[in-house]
């Protein structure tokens, strides 16, 4: 099964797919995990993606694009994937379609989560986030067991360097120009799910799970 997680900064993309790849045994690929890795990691193509997403803006295409595909062609994605935070855009969308075509496949499903910019700005600055596996929190919805710290690996809990609220409405700017539109793609296409993300946590999981069965 290859599923896409549409929706805002902070919807709730990542906590949702983290839970999905759990259950369904599925690689969860995040193209903003995978840049915040090469940060951390010192590389060079981290030093690229940090000063655009430090403003809130997209990284370029050639950059994004090179990285999923290389990703999705690894062995563990040979029975299916959820991406997480990909396509961002209409020609990142067709590239991922046309290179699928090439394999004879294509995109089971995309869940579209939706939550108004208003809640977005207050989840975004109670969030944590772990570098080394992408596990999420949140200080008040979603604690860890122990402040600061990651249950799922023990290493500690950042805040994201684009939560700044500056950073966030830039973010929810260009997701309204750049990353909206998807919905319409995808809906054309006849494989787009719309889900109310601001539901609980757990009962924004059942509404997808039953989508996916
Ligand atoms: P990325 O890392 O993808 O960030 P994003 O899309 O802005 O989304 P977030 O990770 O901020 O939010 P989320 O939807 O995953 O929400 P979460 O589950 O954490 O991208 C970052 C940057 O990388 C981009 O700005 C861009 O520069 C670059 N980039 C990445 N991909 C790219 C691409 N394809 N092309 C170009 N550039 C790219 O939840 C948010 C908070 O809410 C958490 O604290 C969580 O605990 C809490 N929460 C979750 N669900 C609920 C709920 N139901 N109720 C209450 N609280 C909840
Ligand atoms: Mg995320
Ligand atoms: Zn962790």
């Amino acid at each position: 099964m290859k599923i896409i997680m549409l929706g805002a900064p902070g919807a709730g993309k990542g906590t949702q797919a983290q839970m999905i790849a759990e259950k369904y045994h599925l690689p969860h690929v995040s193209t903003g995990d995978i840049f915040r890795a090469n940060i951390k990691n010192g590389t060079e193509l981290g030093r690229e993606a940090k000063g655009y997403m430090d403003r809130g803006v997209l990284v370029p295409d050639e950059l994004t694009v090179r990285i999923l595909l290389d990703r999705v062609a690894q062995e563990d994605c040979k029975n299916g994937y959820i991406l997480d935070g990909f396509p961002r855009n209409i020609p990142q969308a067709e590239v991922l379609d046309k290179e699928l075509e090439k394999l004879g496949d294509k995109i089971d499903v995309a869940i579209d989560m939706e939550v108004p910019d208003e809640s977005i700005i207050k989840r975004m600055m109670g969030r944590r986030a772990c570098t080394a596996c992408g596990a999420t929190y949140h200080i008040e919805n979603v604690p860890p067991k122990k402040e600061g710290i990651c249950d799922k690996c023990g290493e500690a809990l950042i805040l994201r360097d684009d939560d700044k609220e500056e950073t966030v409405k830039n973010r929810l700017n260009v997701y309204h120009e750049q990353t909206q539109p998807l919905i319409d793609f995808y809906t054309e296409k006849g494989i787009l799910k719309t889900v109310d993300g601001t539901q609980d946590m757990m009962d924004v999981f059942k509404t997808i799970t039953d989508i996916l069965e």
